[in-house]
């Protein structure tokens, strides 16, 4: 019987009224009559049978009807309905899961007049990325995307867990700023009543003036930078995993906070069911570390050229150190410290013994940038120094520098870019392929 939702959605079958029924809960109700409720995922129509496959959080269950009626007006039915199914679960060793449903009733709760703009049941979706980001509301229904999501959120959460049992306090700062915290020209003007404004290119300034009343943060929130170039790497909003502490001898203290807070967003996500399908490393007790003017005499060496003056390292540069850092410690986690002063920002902490170089990291994964961080400036002289040295006007920073003038321990902290490393972790081409609505140069809209 193929219903009118609207008219029977309450009804009882068997005179109990039925609670709903997940698809991974079908194992344990063999024999029992169940209420399904979810998207047609898709239906193969054979010769004396229909097989619908109907998705709903928890996964995907086999229906199979046979009543040529029902079947008939299935025929018309669009991928994506919303239905409401009930039957008789049956042991069914050739099923997903070993079991489906049979003899189903189906209601249509809600159906489009025709098929999605994305086939979303494909075990791989056989569009272009921009129709996938064009048609996200649709796109993101992908199991793989479904999937993709959970390593997320499991990321989040092994973030939070972690920093939190380690006395760190969780904080949200403003995102419309005075001042543009890392400088440079990827900083997006916003009009604020009259006067300009700027979108947080990250938390950095907020997040330490709270170890002042905190001595450890975290936030996680987005960053906005104004990036023109399209890469697979860059997107104008992304998802910052900030951190802050005070009280440490110099970046090796972040470090080794950065190294557990990997180790315990691995261990969430490996819980996550999807993982079965992505490779989640195992993070070693101490990272490799390399220092900068290392890294660079070895890529010398290797690609034959004079690298001595390079300000930074090019993406080649890191897959290339990703690659020998596979090779000589065999893992895909690897620490460069140290470098360059003149492109770090001007919060940033000498080398004590060779002010060329700085206290900063990057860690690389799989041969990308997934975090920077480092030792900041903690006195009050200091501060006026660098911003007097990079000709930055203090004004708008006036609330940041009282911070400073009042007494701050050394500190630091570090910014993940969680997208980054989920993209390296699913293998996805592009990082748009991991977010949900991404922004770019391009896109303003899903
Ligand atoms: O390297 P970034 O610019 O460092 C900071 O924002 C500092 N305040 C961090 C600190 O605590 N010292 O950004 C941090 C991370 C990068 O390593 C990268 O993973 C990610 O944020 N990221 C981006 N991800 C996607 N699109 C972009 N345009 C990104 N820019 C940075
Ligand atoms: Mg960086």
């Amino acid at each position: 019987m193929l219903a009118d939702y609207s008219a029977s959605h309450s009804t009882p079958v068997h005179g109990t009224p039925f609670v709903r029924t997940l698809a991974k809960e079908m194992p344990s109700h063999v024999g029992a009559d169940v209420l399904l409720q979810g998207w047609l995922h898709h239906q193969r129509q054979m010769k004396s049978v229909s097989f619908l496959l109907l998705r709903d959080r928890s996964g995907i269950a086999q229906v199979v009807v046979e009543d040529s009626h029902v079947r008939a007006m299935l025929g018309n039915v669009p991928h994506e309905a919303v239905l409401a199914v009930r039957g008789r679960v049956v042991a069914a060793p050739q099923a997903p899961d070993g079991v489906e449903m049979h003899d189903p009733v189906i209601d249509m709760i809600s159906a489009g007049p025709e098929e999605p703009p994305v086939e979303i049941f494909r075990p791989v979706m056989q569009t272009q990325l921009a129709t996938r980001l064009d048609h996200a509301a649709i796109a993101l229904r992908h199991p793989n995307r479904v999937s993709t999501q959970r390593l997320l959120s499991a990321a989040m959460h092994g973030f939070r867990n972690t920093l939190t049992a380690n006395g760190f306090t969780e904080i949200a700062t403003p995102k419309l700023l005075e001042a543009a915290p890392e400088g440079g020209a990827n900083v997006f003007t916003v009009d604020y009543f009259g006067r300009p404004a700027y979108l947080a290119q990250s938390p950095q300034l907020y997040k330490q003036i709270m170890v002042g009343a905190l001595e450890r943060v975290f936030e996680i929130g987005p960053a906005f930078r104004a990036e023109p170039h399209d890469t697979s790497r860059h997107v104008s909003q992304f998802l910052s995993l900030d951190a802050e502490m005070g009280f440490i001898r110099d970046h090796h203290d972040v470090m080794a906070v950065a190294r557990d807070v990997l180790a315990g967003m691995m261990a969430k996500m490996a819980k996550v069911k999807s993982s079965e399908a992505v490779d989640i490393p195992t993070v070693p007790t101490t990272i490799p570390e390399i220092h900068f003017a290392d890294a660079m005499a070895l890529l010398g060496d290797a690609l034959g050229q004079d690298l001595r003056d390079e300000p930074d390292l090019a993406p080649e540069h890191e897959r290339w150190l990703g690659d020998w850092c596979e090779q000589t410690f065999g893992t895909a986690w690897l620490f460069v410290t140290g470098y360059p002063m003149r492109k770090r920002p001007f919060y940033t902490h000498p080398q004590p013994d060779d002010s060329r170089w700085s206290n900063s990291f990057d860690l690389l994964f799989r041969g990308l940038e997934i975090i920077t961080g480092g030792q900041r400036l903690h006195l009050h002289s200091d501060y006026l120094a660098a911003l007097d040295q990079r000709r930055i006007d203090v004004t708008p920073f006036a609330g940041y520098l009282e911070a400073f003038s009042y007494g701050m321990p050394p500190h630091g902290g570090f910014a993940l870019g969680v997208e980054r490393l989920i993209r390296q972790l699913t293998g996805a081409e592009n990082i748009r392929d991991v977010m949900l609505f991404p922004r770019d140069i391009q896109r303003l809209s899903p």
